[in-house]
């Protein structure tokens, strides 16, 4: 089943209707409208439940708000956030490295808090806010903290930078001075495979000033 989506305050017509079977013999039939505030309507046999857009999701149906953008959709409870926003988003720019917890390149950033989304749950994130590295495409231009990066050679191949930046500006969100210390110590959880610290961290500092 695809996700649907909608910007805040959009009206969207798009809809889909999905049927899944849900074990011995009963299913259960999701017919949903993309739009905020609309109503998705889950029917299973002797039961009828109806929710509202941007509410608890009834039945597995999972509602996540990235970047700003309503997505709803139905999700298997062993997927990852990280495997629902690249697999069935296409939010690529999170990346996937260990899998395990370790690296810390899929970090996103769930109500202000930078999480690992590989070892999320994705129905765990049900109604949260989640930015992830697309976030920052808001316009033409780079924003300060990506520009910090490339004027200081913040990166060489890129693939921790996803994580980097989305573990940075959680930081700078929450304290703008951070010291060089608290820099090392905030960013110790993203490795870096080409060995980039020492310029990553400038990278943050510059911002600090
Ligand atoms: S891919 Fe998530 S921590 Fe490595
Ligand atoms: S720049 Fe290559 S992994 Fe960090």
């Amino acid at each position: 089943m695809a996700f649907l989506s909608a910007c805040k305050g959009e009206t969207s017509t798009e809809t889909q209707t999905v049927t899944k079977t849900v074990g011995a013999g009963s299913t259960v039939t999701v017919t949903q409208t993309a739009g905020a505030g609309s109503t998705v309507t889950v029917t299973q046999p002797g039961t009828t439940v109806t929710g509202t857009g941007g509410g608890t999701a009834p039945a597995g149906l999972l509602h996540l708000i990235v970047n700003n953008i309503d997505y709803w959709g139905v999700v298997e409870p062993q997927w990852t956030l990280a495997y629902v926003l690249r697999e069935k988003l296409g939010l690529t720019g999170t990346k996937r490295g260990c899998d395990a917890g370790d690296c810390g390149y899929c970090t996103v950033i769930m109500d202000g808090v930078p999480i690992e989304s590989c070892i999320y749950l994705a129905i765990e994130a049900d109604g949260k806010k989640i930015e992830t590295v697309e976030g920052f495409n808001q316009s033409d231009k780079l924003t300060p903290l990506q520009q910090a990066f490339i004027d200081n050679d913040g990166l060489q191949c890129g693939f921790c930078t996803p994580g980097m930046l989305m573990t940075a500006k959680a930081l700078l969100a929450f304290k703008p001075k951070a010291t060089e210390a608290e820099i090392r110590e905030h960013m110790a959880g993203v490795l870096c495979r080409c060995g980039s610290y020492m310029t990553i961290i400038k990278s943050i500092q510059s911002m600090t000033a």
